[in-house]
């Protein structure tokens, strides 16, 4: 028998990153060693108190949860978006406190500290704006090299955005940040808009939380329509697109999934394009921006009715 692959969610709870952390907590092939949280759908207080609550409801206080950043590294936060999760981040549900506390440890330093305690075997998983993360670079520098795999969501390598027309939320929420980790020195792997566009959770599809017994079934259940509102209403998409949770599809099954590699830079000017993921496309430009960047395996496509059934067989359990 293989040993699960021990991984660390860094998250801005979100009714995606709730689906994608219960999904997650029900795969035997997955070892959720702590989440971080970070700023992003809402603000990092309110996303700590998600975090813990989504770990009591799958029954995992086991779990320990380090809150982080409550701000970008270079610029104001740019605010909860209560259009799409809810003012508290999980579809105004208005779950009741933890009736435990996060950790006394920073995320950044917690990051720090899992991976030191066993090199090579963490992979980070990064659901938000990639702040801690380019933390946890900044005050160790060479950390990268002890990672065994960074996942990210986020970006829009050939593709437009969704919070700009030239960015990803989680990039432009923080994208000096985001720059500092596409150049880790690890192996990354990028579930950005190229990919999670593809893979369109249906309303039908949906209605299986409803039917499913469970108390982590339940609160999708309860969740998940006001994120399905968003895009009915914004998007004109019958049902929603599961960004989040590709990061975990890809880790069980990256046979669904095709993709590029190809190093990226992060525009962290103050134009149009600012937090817009760009990837170099020919040899000659990684003598530029890109020099002695490592290649960011880009998921380009997908078997999205793999990826859903997959997700929705873990999600019954
Ligand atoms: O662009 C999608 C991303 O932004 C997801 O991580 C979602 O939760 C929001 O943070
Ligand atoms: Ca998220």
């Amino acid at each position: 028998m293989t040993t699960a692959r021990r991984i660390l969610i860094d998250t801005d709870p979100g009714i995606d990153d709730a689906m994608a952390i219960f999904y997650a907590l029900a795969s035997p092939e997955l070892d959720v060693v702590g989440l971080t949280t970070v700023f992003g759908n809402a603000h990092t207080d309110v996303c700590t108190t998600n975090a813990l609550r989504l770990l009591d409801i799958a029954g995992r206080p086991d779990i320990p949860v380090a809150q982080g950043a409550s701000r970008p590294l270079a610029m104001n936060y740019r605010g909860p978006v209560a259009f799409v999760h809810g003012d508290d981040g999980q579809g105004n549900v208005h779950l009741p406190p933890s009736t435990r506390a996060a950790v006394p440890v920073h995320a950044a330093q917690f990051i720090i500290d899992t991976v030191m305690a066993e090199p090579d075997e963490i992979t980070v998983v990064l659901l938000g704006p990639f702040t801690n993360m380019a933390l946890a670079m900044l005050m160790h520098p060479g950390l990268t090299s002890f990672v065994k795999e960074i996942v990210v969501m986020g970006g829009a390598a050939f593709t437009s955005g969704n919070a700009s027309p030239a960015s990803e939320a989680n990039i432009l929420n923080d994208p000096e940040a985001a720059d500092i980790v596409f150049g880790a020195d690890c192996p990354i792997t990028m579930a950005g808009l190229d990919v999670t566009h593809r893979i369109t959770m249906t309303n039908e599809d949906l209605a299986a939380f409803g039917r499913t017994p469970g108390p982590r079934a339940a609160h999708l259940a309860a969740i998940v329509p006001y994120y399905a509102g968003f895009y009915r209403d914004r998007n004109h998409v019958d049902g929603i697109y599961v960004h989040d949770s590709t990061t975990i599809s890809y880790l069980l099954a990256p046979h669904l999934f095709t993709w590029k590699e190809l190093p990226i830079r992060v525009d962290t000017g103050h134009s149009v394009c600012r937090g817009r993921t760009l990837p170099a496309l020919h040899d000659s430009d990684e003598e530029g921006p890109w020099q002695g960047r490592r290649a960011v395996r880009i998921l380009t496509d997908v078997d999205a009715r793999g990826a859903i059934d997959l997700e929705l067989e873990h999600l019954a359990r």
